[in-house]
């Protein structure tokens, strides 16, 4: 068990370089199962969460080998339809398996996914656009059992914007006999790569990115070698983290265009931002103002997988911000922990209520999530005085080389043996 050991209240310089996005790498993986051929996903991050879908994958029977960062899935040998409940409450990109699955085999099962803690996190959404498909699904003992005889294409409302959703839709109904038309779909980046990927194996996919999506199903993919779109919400982490220190740094990879709210927002804090060919700089000086609302929703809203990061940095900021969650009901877990360093944030159902004060200081820090953990990690660079963080299980699970990237920064952090 290992802890972060920071010291305090040092700027941040240099540059850094986005590491592929863990919300593309997952389902991409999970899109692997379609083809008997070798598939090579280029640059994915040593993250246990991509260990993890490996882990998946080898259990269905694919091999599955990494070198250096890139992982080559071979998925002739599978036969396997159903994973074990030990892996899907590991993960909860599991529940791509199911649309891979049914594709590959017409036939899945899996356990109830897990992933972090953070809110009901229900699939209705996902199981209803499947038996849209033709897919018969039965729940017994824990287990989401689901068979048909073929995929049928055909018209999918999704009631709410969905990512997880998208992507299963779009994975089942690639190899679906005729046309799906998916309205409300989620139009995240990550859902445009996966439309990519599965287009570079074969597939007949367009409107991603879009609210609709049209899915013409194809009899067989084949294999490829892809580079997934980069991680937006790891840059915007590092962005946050030096406007939260001070100082200047340029994150190398990302488009600013997936990061449009956050600029917005860390431009009304008063930082500098300036963004070209896939590189953007901040520089954070002085004092920052408080946002006045942050409100998370869908993309190109503002995303909820940077809402604890920014309400870390509005503790240190000089007036009042207001922070509303949408997306799950309980993602502010961790506010205690900030508490404990001093943050003043009163929490009343789905908002946050954060005053800023003038300093935070340093003090013994336990992560309860994978965001909410690399909050605490933000908050412990930008206070005066040590920190330890523990519980890294959970930023580890979507931040490769944290620790060392964020050094190179210039940063006070060891990663030490708790
Ligand atoms: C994905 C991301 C996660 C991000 C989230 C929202 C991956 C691997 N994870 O998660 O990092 O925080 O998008 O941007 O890409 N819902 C239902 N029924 C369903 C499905 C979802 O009610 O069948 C609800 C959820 O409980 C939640 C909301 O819809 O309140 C958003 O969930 P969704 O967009 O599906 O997020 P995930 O795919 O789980």
């Amino acid at each position: 068990m290992d802890k972060f050991v920071i010291e305090g209240g040092r700027r941040l310089y240099g540059s850094v370089r986005a590491q592929s996005a863990k919300n593309s790498v997952l389902p991409l993986l999970a899109a692997c199962i379609l083809t008997e051929d070798e598939v090579t996903i280029r640059e994915a991050p040593p993250i246990t969460d991509v260990g993890c879908m490996a882990q998946i994958l080898r259990e269905l029977g694919a091999e599955v080998r990494f070198s250096g960062e890139d992982v080559t899935v071979s998925s002739a040998g599978a036969g396997e339809h159903r994973i074990s409940s030990a892996l899907t409450k590991e993960l909860r990109s599991s529940v791509f398996m199911l649309g891979s699955l049914l594709a590959r085999f017409k036939r899945a099962a899996i356990a109830y996914p897990g992933g972090c803690d953070i809110g009901l996190r229900p699939i209705d959404l996902h199981l209803s656009a499947l038996a849209r498909l033709g897919v018969k699904i039965e729940e017994r003992e824990g287990y989401i059992f689901c068979t048909c005889d073929r995929l049928e294409g055909a018209e999918i409302v999704l009631d709410f914007p969905s990512v997880g959703a998208t992507e299963n839709i779009l994975l089942s109904a690639v190899l679906a006999k005729g046309r799906t038309v998916l309205s409300g779909a989620a139009k995240e980046p990550e859902i445009v790569d996966l439309q990519n990927f599965l287009n570079a194996m074969g597939a007949n996919i367009r409107g991603a990115g879009t609210d609709t999506v049209v899915i013409d199903g194809v009899r067989s993919l084949h294999g490829t070698t892809y580079l997934p779109v980069k991680d937006r919400i790891e840059a915007g982490t590092y962005l946050i983290a030096c406007a939260a220190a001070g100082g200047e740094i340029e994150v190398e990879g990302v488009k600013a265009e997936h990061l449009g709210l956050l600029l917005h927002k860390l431009r009304e804090n008063s930082c500098k931002i300036h963004a070209k060919n896939d590189k953007i700089r901040i520089t954070s000086a002085g004092r920052l103002r408080c946002n006045r609302k942050i409100e998370t929703l869908p993309f190109p809203g503002f995303p909820t997988d940077l809402q604890a990061q920014m309400v870390a940095l509005n503790c240190v900021a000089d007036g009042c911000a207001l922070v509303v969650e949408n997306l799950f009901e309980t993602r502010f877990k961790y506010v205690p922990e900030l508490k404990k360093m001093g943050a003043d944030i009163e929490i009343n159902g789905r908002s946050a209520v954060v005053r800023g004060v003038e300093k935070l200081h340093g003090a013994t820090l336990v992560c309860k999530d994978l965001r909410g953990g690399a909050a605490l990690v933000l908050a412990a660079l930008a206070a005066e005085g040590p920190s330890e963080i523990v519980g890294l299980s959970h930023v580890d699970r979507g931040y490769a080389d944290f620790d060392g990237k964020l050094k190179k920064l210039g940063a006070k952090i060891a990663r030490v043996r708790a």
